[in-house]
């Protein structure tokens, strides 16, 4: 069973339902979001998190920002509140380009509409914002399925994978990216064993992408960050897969903070380490990953666990929540068009132009 992450339920008045991961695995409960305020709260506090779960989330955001406006507003004044709502929504996660890729893909049909139907009623904006929400909903939920039709054949019978935090089901709104290729392989009948980095500080590798796993029926062993080395000399890794959440033009991709220190292991060892992403996650805008924001969380997710204090009181702490992996350390990138082997500039813009 694949985990519906996200859903929104009714019309241009309607709500975002998302599952709040912050309480996963020991509880399955869903968040209502009624307004941008809370949809905001729950992408900076990863009750929605994972790339293309943030920009899915952000654009039905856009939708709720509408919400605030009255039958005597007009579509110009519509596009105002637009615009608010999405420099709001844009700030509450910096490195995932899939946030502002959906905002600026929602404001910029929202502004060609208006420039087509100038006397257009507010009520046909707002329905053409809820169309591109769900239009971006349901081609995540497509980019997801060939993403792992795409990559499955990286995973071999009797294989041995290791992943890094979460790029499953409950980062998409689909089945998932890095977890595409997986789920798509277990389908096909092939037996492997999928080890998880527990991805400190936040765990999203021992609570999300084990819980998934498992529940998929997949052969899903939860390891501390610091065996992989290990794991990888004893031959027990075939291919290292994780999700990104921001590919420069030549190929250098963000992900969650560690994955970098795996693809330095994987060279060392010669296992092939792949990326799996849609095309939404690409930035062309940058020249290579040195441009890309990294976020910088608060110094209590490294010094408590859970509620447990575990660093001495006001001790200095660096929390990045991301690195960038060099696209030389990336065997190839699996989009939803194809496999792009050996990333580099050359490679990366013909993609994108094909
Ligand atoms: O901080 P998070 O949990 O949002 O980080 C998520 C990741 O790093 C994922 O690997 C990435 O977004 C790819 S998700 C398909």
């Amino acid at each position: 069973m694949i985990a519906q992450t996200l859903k929104w339920v009714g019309g241009i008045d309607g709500f975002l339902e998302l599952i709040d991961q912050r309480r996963l695995p020991g509880e399955l409960v869903r968040l209502q979001c009624r307004d941008t305020e809370r949809l905001y709260e729950a992408i900076k506090t990863l009750a929605v998190r994972g790339a293309p779960a943030i920009g899915v989330s952000a654009a039905y955001g856009l939708v709720l920002g509408m919400q605030k406006l009255t039958d005597t507003d007009d579509s110009e004044r519509g596009l105002e509140v637009l615009a608010k709502s999405c420099e709001y929504l844009a700030s509450s996660r910096p490195t995932a380009v899939n946030l502002f890729w959906a905002l600026d893909r929602i404001r910029q049909s929202a502004e060609r509409f208006v420039a087509d139907k100038p006397n257009a009623k507010l009520q046909a904006l707002r329905e053409v914002i809820l169309a591109e929400a769900n239009a971006i909903y349901q081609e995540d939920v497509k980019m997801c399925r060939r993403i792992g039709e795409n990559g499955q054949k990286f995973i071999k019978q009797g294989a041995g994978i290791l992943t890094h935090c979460n790029a499953g089901a409950l980062a998409t709104a689909g089945q998932g990216t890095a977890l595409s290729l997986m789920f798509e392989a277990h389908k096909k009948g092939r037996k492997f064993k999928v080890y998880v980095d527990e991805t400190r500080p936040l765990l999203q590798g021992a609570r999300l992408t084990a819980w998934e796993l498992k529940q998929a029926g997949i052969d899903v062993v939860v390891i501390c960050d610091n065996t992989a080395g290990w794991l990888m000399k004893q031959g027990h890794i075939s291919a290292v897969i994780t999700g990104a959440d921001r590919i420069a033009a030549n190929g250098d991709a963000a992900n969650k903070i560690g994955t970098y220190s795996l693809s330095v292991l994987a060279r060392e060892h010669g296992v092939p380490f792949y990326i799996a992403a849609p095309s939404s996650t690409f930035d062309p805008s940058i020249k290579s990953g040195d441009e890309i924001p990294i976020e910088q969380r608060a110094a209590e997710e490294v010094t408590t666990f859970g509620k447990t204090q575990i660093a001495p009181d006001s001790v200095k702490v660096y929390n990045p929540a991301f690195d960038v992996t060099d696209a030389s350390n990336i065997t190839a990138i699996i989009t939803e068009r194809g496999v792009i082997k050996n990333p580099n500039a050359d490679s990366i813009s013909k993609y994108l132009r094909s």
